[in-house]
């Protein structure tokens, strides 16, 4: 009989304790790596990593959080792997599994994400596709919950266009039962894949393309790169989103202890301002080390050592 595989490829797909057991574990965690006492179960496991698209955050923090864990990470970027000269995801996964105990990856296909986890036989994380970046948002709810307490009931504003940390962050939304007000040029709106999600789940989330209604009393304020991976017409798109930057004057109609999110990299002056990412509402080099914690939640629970 096959064993179940936990999988981490989507906040949607995962049971509420499941998230939040991968929260706990990573504060403790945390806690314990900051105490001089870091935990250790992955001992003599390995991660095999590919990545299709640039990354920093993402690979440093898989790399390290692997190696804190006790175990290793293997590198591997599409071209320099025979996928690079059409070796199917199929095949690739079905191999790696031979050798390897977990794999991340990154890859614009959503659908190249799914056939590696059809042929898996160990667990497979998502680490960004054009549909989703679900590790990004389990270090954000933690950054939240750090500095503002439980999310359950508050209120988070999206400003900038649909994109895969938005797609997260409704799911994580509907998950931990707060309220995402999204505001997003008309021509920039959530897919109708999103759309019918959300209508779905009946998931709490507020479609819109008034940025100052989105943030008027605002828990958190979040926006992302206005060119993500893949995109295309940097012009059109920049014209569009121009009315959507984070600058002083939005943010000061959050909340006055607000935070404001960005998953990085970010570029000053476009989606926002220096005056509010180097402000003190911003939380956003905290998000770049939860990162770190967050993913040896997830890697602890995909291989059993957590849940
Ligand atoms: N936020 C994020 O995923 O950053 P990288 O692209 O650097 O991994
Ligand atoms: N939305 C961005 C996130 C980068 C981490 C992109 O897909 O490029």
């Amino acid at each position: 009989m096959s064993k179940i595989l936990r999988h981490f490829l989507d906040l949607s797909e995962l049971p509420v304790h499941d998230l939040r057991a991968i929260l706990d574990a990573s504060i403790a965690m945390k806690k314990n790596l900051k105490a001089g006492h870091p935990d250790r179960p992955l001992k003599d496991k390995t991660l095999a990593m590919i990545f299709e698209r640039p990354s920093t955050r993402t690979r440093v923090s898989f790399e390290v959080g692997m190696r804190q864990l006790g175990g290793e990470a293997i590198m591997l970027t599409g071209q320099e792997m025979q996928l690079g000269r059409g070796e199917t995801f199929a095949d690739t996964a079905r191999v790696l599994s031979r050798f390897v105990d977990i794999i991340m990856i990154r890859i614009l296909s959503h659908d190249a994400l799914a056939e590696m986890v059809e042929f898996a036989t160990v667990p497979v994380i998502n680490g960004l596709t054009r549909r989703s970046h679900p590790t990004q948002v389990m270090a954000d709810v933690m950054t939240f919950e750090e500095h503002r307490g439980p999310i359950k009931g508050r209120t988070v504003a999206w400003v900038g266009d649909d994109n895969n940390v938005m797609a997260s962050w409704a799911h994580a939304a509907e998950r931990f039962g707060f309220t995402l007000r999204v505001a997003t040029p008309p021509q920039l709106a959530p897919n109708k894949r999103l759309r019918d999600w959300i209508k779905a789940a009946n998931a709490p989330i507020v479609l819109g393309t008034d940025a100052k209604e989105a943030v008027r009393g605002a828990d958190c304020v979040v926006t992302d790169t206005w060119m993500s991976m893949g995109d295309k017409d940097a012009e059109h798109r920049h014209t569009l989103l121009q009315p959507y930057q984070v600058d002083e004057k939005l943010m000061s109609l959050a909340k006055p202890d607000a935070i404001f999110m960005h998953c990085l990299p970010a570029h000053r002056g476009e989606e926002v301002t220096d005056e509010v990412i180097d402000g003190p509402q911003s939380v956003v080099f905290d998000e770049a080390e939860n990162r770190l914690h967050a993913h040896k939640g997830i890697l602890a629970w995909c291989l059993g050592a957590v849940g």
